[in-house]
């Protein structure tokens, strides 16, 4: 019933009156609208917390792009979710400084301390991890994002207290 229910709302998608007001804006601030996919693409995250195929197909016809490359550039991109996140989504930086400075070791440790491998959430959808490229901020590698919030300089010790905090 719920699994009804959800996939009901998700084919009725459409932006709500604050972000069909961003969606006008942000066509007006890009001179195609292929320019603007990804903004609406992040509008439509920030409204519904993950991209499900109907919202791309939404996102498409707003924009008048084929259906198929917006769901190419959705996949590409690891920011943009394409399931339902656990309430605090780790996404732990897998490129280069972070990996010599040891996300490897990281990420076993929260393989380990929630039994799910990365692209997994939690039984309970508290937790969901994810491996991410560069996050932008290699000078403090290891990093993770907790949601939001970056997490610098990681070691076990730290990555133990930030859950611990969620
Ligand atoms: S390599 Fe991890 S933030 Fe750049």
């Amino acid at each position: 019933m719920k699994d009804e229910t959800q996939k009901q709302t998700q084919k009725n998608f459409a932006f709500n009156d604050e972000n069909e007001k961003k969606f006008r804006e942000t066509l007006n601030m890009y001179p195609t609208n292929m320019a603007a996919l990804l903004p609406t693409l992040w509008l439509a995250m920030d409204q519904n917390g993950y991209l499900t195929d109907e919202i791309l197909e939404y996102v498409a016809g707003r924009l008048e792009l084929s259906p198929v490359h917006v769901y190419a550039v959705a996949e590409f991109y690891t920011m943009f979710l394409r399931n339902p996140p656990g309430r605090y989504h780790l996404q732990l930086c897998r490129n280069l400084s972070c990996t010599l400075c040891g996300s490897e070791e990281i990420l076993a440790h929260l393989a380990d301390r929630f039994d799910i491998l990365p692209g997994e959430t939690t039984e309970d959808g508290i937790f969901s991890l994810e491996l991410v490229e560069c996050l932008g901020s290699c000078g403090t590698a290891p990093v993770m994002r907790v949601n939001d919030r970056y997490c610098e300089n990681l070691t076990l010790a730290k990555v133990d207290k930030i859950i611990e905090g969620c």
